[in-house]
């Protein structure tokens, strides 16, 4: 039910403020020193209630040990020994910022809390958003110079370093105990979920590659110890940037857990010049007693509702060369595939690398984004309206950020390149990165990128990024390490600008798989590819983690073939659909390959993902059988109309027979129909027993059960 405004109330007198979402309220006071301190974050309590607490003091108030409250934003001065999220030095060398609380502004959700320093020209803004249909509070922070380049005081035009700017500081209530859940991986193994008791320590969640990262999230979960998917409280947070980041969970010897995090990671800094305001990503927060399930599902419906630009719009069913054709394309080939994958029932054709320049492999033409004289002699439009013809969209896949030495662009630009002079440049995948902090990089990126949707009729762009930042120095102004902000700022601008110049385009977010997935670079695509390891039995722990935080709708998962190129496991085709089918459906197999029996049952499946598409795209998703030897996904529509659930086990055990499958978001009033079986069940009975999962005997064996709820 959404809640009524207003959201955000501040009491001036008390130096209260409380912003109130539909099942969680976060309350925080001005504190007698002008710094802004952490009060509750919770259940909903009334305001009465929370005027009365105090702030979270220390239960070890010494000399040694300030008692004051956790800090929304901690600014490195007075008794504080934690993680600093705002970290400043003034050309005098002084360290640290000391506040004094000069105002607040609310305007609908929005809270902006303004402090300036007592004696510097360094002003904060504390910033917070909720809004009526989300759990989720935004937060950020803006920090600006507010001296003047002409001012006679030196020390109020010199400029001031900023070695930290965090969006936002946390506090987790007093827990008898606390786990932390976060995201690991690598290439090919991505969004691993970790779920371990948190250490009496600082630990440091990061990434320091310019980009988001396969090998962790800007994700996190912290519980008492006890929560599980349908129950407990949980306390979760995202931050919404595409490169380099850092979190540092501080869990101090007396009990208290806080964490700051923000963009950037350490040892860098950035310089505020007199006038300039550096605004930091949003870090959004959100807290839920009905456990991680619950915690994914209002996630899910804050992406929804307020991160993806078109949340409503089908994701396509695609097909995708790479698996098929590696670099080997050709206008032919290509039209070979687009032939079987509209007889399979792809809605969306994507012709993946090795189109463009001199690019036969991945040793050169990176950055050359003409079409490949031999592959397409006559360019790449007869490709795209075949494509069209067969009735689907055109999809091309490009790295616009990435440039092989070996390319017509590096020759004639070689300073565009993130390089430091006096290093040695490290190449990966053969390739450098271009420095789109340079105005110039950022304007050659989006020409290109509008030349090349306008010219092929592309509806679709795969956007990769196969390789992280080294030897980095320098945009093409005079702070050097802003490259680490600037160039993901502009990236996602030029995102922004092609979908603004070209309605209907859609993104899909690639970095070597599931490199770059988070809430900004999904502000400005449709979906991400998840990841470059496509065998379906490690698609289930991938696809787990990637549902902690993002929906169904955002994760792409191609059914491939059998033996998989990655694994060599050879698995059932049902079973690579039942899998993939639990998010935004792709084929990437050699299609020419298959026999008439395996397209034809691939047919029969696309055709019944496309049934269950809108339950699985814009409905409610519950992990109802998260781990063990069996796991199943259960999509509900919002108002309990149909349901599906897709059972996978991947290994057969002893010749047990599998035990029911719960669905605890059923109504236990209400009967449900087996739309296959024609089987009328209780809800009671399903909620409180569970449905039998109907797998065939041995390994790789799966199920899709549909459910119709039948008004009495
Ligand atoms: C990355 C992507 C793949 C494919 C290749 C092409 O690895 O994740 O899907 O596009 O690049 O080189």
């Amino acid at each position: 039910m959404p809640v009524t405004l207003p959201l955000v109330t501040f009491d001036p007198d008390l130096g209260l403020a409380v912003l109130r979402t539909a099942h969680s309220v976060y309350a925080l006071r001005v504190a007698a020193d002008g710094s802004p301190r952490h009060v509750y974050w919770g259940a909903p309590l009334d305001t009465e209630a929370l005027a009365a607490l105090p702030e979270a003091a220390s239960p070890a108030a010494s000399s040694f040990e300030a008692d004051a409250a956790a800090d929304e934003l901690a600014p490195q001065t007075g008794a504080r020994f934690g993680p600093a999220g705002l970290q400043v030095r003034f050309a005098d060398g002084t360290r640290g910022a000391q506040w004094h609380f000069a105002g607040h502004t609310v305007d609908g959700g929005e809270l902006r809390l303004r402090l300036e320093d007592r004696r510097r020209p360094l002003r904060a803004e504390l910033c917070y958003r909720v809004r009526a249909d989300s759990d989720v509070v935004e937060r950020w922070t803006e920090l600006s110079h507010a001296g003047a380049a002409e001012d006679g005081a030196a020390d109020r035009r010199a400029p001031i370093t900023v070695n930290r700017l965090d969006s936002a500081s946390w506090t987790a209530p007093a827990l008898p105990d606390y786990r932390l859940s976060h995201l690991v991986g690598g290439w090919n193994s991505e969004f691993q979920l970790q779920r371990d008791r948190l250490p009496v320590a600082e630990l440091v969640l990061t990434s320091r590659r310019g980009l988001t990262g396969h090998h962790a999230a800007p994700w996190l979960a912290l519980d008492d110890g006890t929560a599980d998917e349908e129950r407990g409280e949980v306390w979760s947070t995202a931050l919404a940037w595409s490169g380099s980041w850092r979190v540092t969970v501080h869990r101090d010897p007396v009990g208290r857990t806080t964490w700051t995090g923000g963009f950037g990671h350490e040892g860098i800094g950035w310089t505020l010049r007199p006038g300039e305001t550096l605004r930091t990503p949003v870090y959004g927060g959100l807290y839920t007693r009905h456990g991680f399930g619950g915690a994914s599902r209002a996630w899910h419906a804050h992406v929804r509702r307020h991160v993806l630009p078109e949340p409503g719009r089908d994701r396509p069913v695609l097909y995708n060369s790479w698996e098929a054709t590696g670099f080997d394309v050709d206008e032919a080939g290509q039209i070979r595939l687009a032939h079987l994958a509209a007889r399979v029932g792809a809605e969306l054709f994507v012709l993946d690398d090795g189109w463009f320049g001199t690019r036969r492999d991945d040793r050169s033409g990176l950055g050359d984004w003409t079409p490949r004289p031999e592959a397409f002699p006559r360019g790449l439009r007869p490709l795209a309206d075949e494509v069209h013809r067969l009735g689907m969209e055109f999809g091309l896949w490009v790295e616009p950020e990435m440039v092989n030495p070996d390319s017509e662009l590096y020759r004639a630009h070689p300073d565009w390149t993130v390089h430091s002079a006096h290093l040695d440049a490290t190449e990966l995948r053969n390739q450098l990165v271009l420095n789109f902090a340079r105005p110039e990089v950022e304007a050659w990126a989006y020409e290109t990128l509008d030349r090349l949707v306008r010219e092929n009729a592309v509806d679709w762009l795969k956007w990769d990024a196969n390789r992280p930042f080294t030897e980095t120095c320098g945009g093409g102004g005079h702070d050097p390490d802003r490259v680490w902000i600037d160039h993901t700022r502009a990236v996602h601008r030029v995102m922004d600008r092609l979908r603004a110049d070209h309605p209907g385009l859609r993104i899909e977010a690639c970095a070597g798989g599931g490199g770059r997935v988070d809430l900004g670079i999904l502000a400005r695509t449709d979906q991400a590819w998840t990841s470059d390891n496509t065998d379906a039995v490690d698609r289930l722990d991938i696809q787990h983690g990637f549902s902690q935080l993002f929906p169904a709708q955002t994760m792409a998962a191609w059914v491939t073939d059998s033996p998989n190129p990655a694994t060599g496991r050879s698995t059932p085709l049902r079973f690579r659909f039942h899998v993939a089918m639990a998010g935004a459906l792709g084929l990437g197999g050699d299609l020419t390959r298959w026999s008439e029996d395996e397209l034809a049952e691939a047919a029969e499946l696309v055709a019944r993902y496309k049934e269950i598409r809108p339950l699985v795209q814009r409905g409610v998703q519950h992990r109802v059988a998260p781990s063990g030897p069996v796991t199943a996904v259960h999509y509900a529509a919002p108002d309990d109309s149909e349901h599906v659930l897709l059972v996978r086990r991947p290994a057969t055990r002893f010749g047990h027979h599998p035990a029911p499958v719960r669905l605890p978001a059923l109504d236990p009033g209400a009967r449900y129909v087996d739309l296959d079986l024609k089987r009328e069940y209780s809800g009671a009975v399903l909620v409180g027993r569970g449905i039998d999962p109907r797998l065939p005997a041995g390994d790789y064996a799966s199920s899709l059960i549909r459910l119709r709820r039948v008004d009495s």
